[in-house]
């Protein structure tokens, strides 16, 4: 071989040798991530809404079979996605007042720091592998709408009607119970009825999926059918980076499920990561973030008689060395968690106490 001649071997090795001597700016520029820190190893642990009790279970095996922590998130998520039981997130999930399905979804991957989103999305079940599609193979972070759409189609997802029976139902009866001013007469039977008090207090629900794993690398996705009889087009806070997910890889992730509007006006994830950062725990984090939506909840129409939020908010925090929390304005409420001890539910810290 001549002095000249480098094999291949030799020539990846310089190449990786040269990549892993990168100054971490220009790691992130080629899309590479975090160095591993000598000493830095974590466990692996994974938090979600209680609704994701079953997906963490897989999100955990995905992990312990060395997947990505983004590839394991979104395949964790897309079971709920796909059960038409949950009728808070994509197939099955409860329409817009025109009783049309719209989804909500966005992804994070902190070694990268990239993220992907799409909005008001309408017919694909899956709205997260939409979302990370949006990140892989766009320089764009959110897609809405019939762009969304078309998006979701030139990547041969298959469209179909998100509405099952069981969501028409529940969307024709709040339809119906809605205004004794309207056309539409309530039906007869006075079971299960959704009353007018109890209107404002729509559902909300969402999945939110954080996982680290055991090289410290963090990624989360939220994905939603949103708030429940919206106005067409309302877009919540689950597609929007910094409310309803946000992940730094040096800190830790955050997510959020509840009430959308309070987390858009205070960018809840981006400033629960930020304190974090500052040597705030996940609970603690969490529990300020709450602190200051309530702060912020001045009108009158979103407050209880004791001047309270009148509505559900809750926050999963992860940090980079596997702490973690769930926090919610009312408790009691529960998380989902899984690590080396199993998959389970666990309490929340929380603001108020529910008063039966
Ligand atoms: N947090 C879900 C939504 O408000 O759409």
């Amino acid at each position: 071989m001549s002095a000249f001649t480098v094999t291949r071997s030799r020539f990846l090795k310089t190449a990786v040798g040269f990549l892993a001597g990168l100054p971490f700016a220009s790691r992130l520029r080629a899309g590479l991530p975090a160095p591993p820190v000598a000493g830095s190893r974590t466990r692996s642990v994974v938090v979600a809404s209680a609704n994701g009790l079953t997906a963490i279970e897989r999100v955990y095996q995905l992990l312990a079979n060395n997947s990505d922590t983004l590839e394991a998130v979104v395949a964790g998520v897309n079971m709920v996605e796909d059960d038409p039981e949950d009728m808070s997130v994509g197939y099955g999930g409860l329409p817009n007042e025109q009783g049309v399905v719209e989804l909500d979804a966005a992804v994070m991957h902190g070694p990268s720091h990239k993220a992907g989103a799409v909005a008001a999305l309408r017919n694909i079940k899956n709205p997260s592998s939409v979302a990370k599609l949006v990140m892989e193979t766009t320089d764009h972070v959110l897609l809405v709408g019939e762009g969304a759409l078309q998006f979701a189609r030139a990547h041969g997802f298959k469209e179909q009607d998100l509405l099952t029976e069981k969501a028409r139902k529940t969307w024709l009866e709040w339809k119906q119970n809605l205004s004794p001013k309207d056309d539409w007469l309530a039906p007869p039977q006075e079971d299960e009825k959704v009353g007018a008090a109890e209107l404002f207090n729509r559902s909300t629900g969402t999945i939110h999926c954080a996982a680290l794993n055991n090289r410290g690398e963090i990624s989360c996705v939220t994905t939603t059918s949103g708030l429940e009889f919206k106005i067409p087009g309302r877009v919540g806070d689950s597609p929007i980076i910094g409310a309803g997910l946000y992940v730094d890889n040096d800190v830790g992730s955050c997510g959020s499920t509840g009430r959308g509007e309070a987390n858009l006006q205070n960018l809840c994830s981006f400033h629960a990561v930020e304190l974090m950062r500052g040597g705030r725990s996940p609970k603690d984090a969490g529990l300020e973030v709450l602190r200051q939506v309530v702060s912020h909840t001045r009108e009158d129409r979103l407050l209880d008689k004791k001047g309270r939020p009148d509505f559900g908010l809750k926050f999963y925090l992860l940090g980079r060395n596997g702490s973690y929390a769930g926090v919610s304005m009312w408790g009691p409420a529960k998380f989902a968690v899984a690590d080396e001890k199993g998959a389970r539910l666990e309490e929340c810290a929380f603001l108020y106490a529910k008063e039966d």
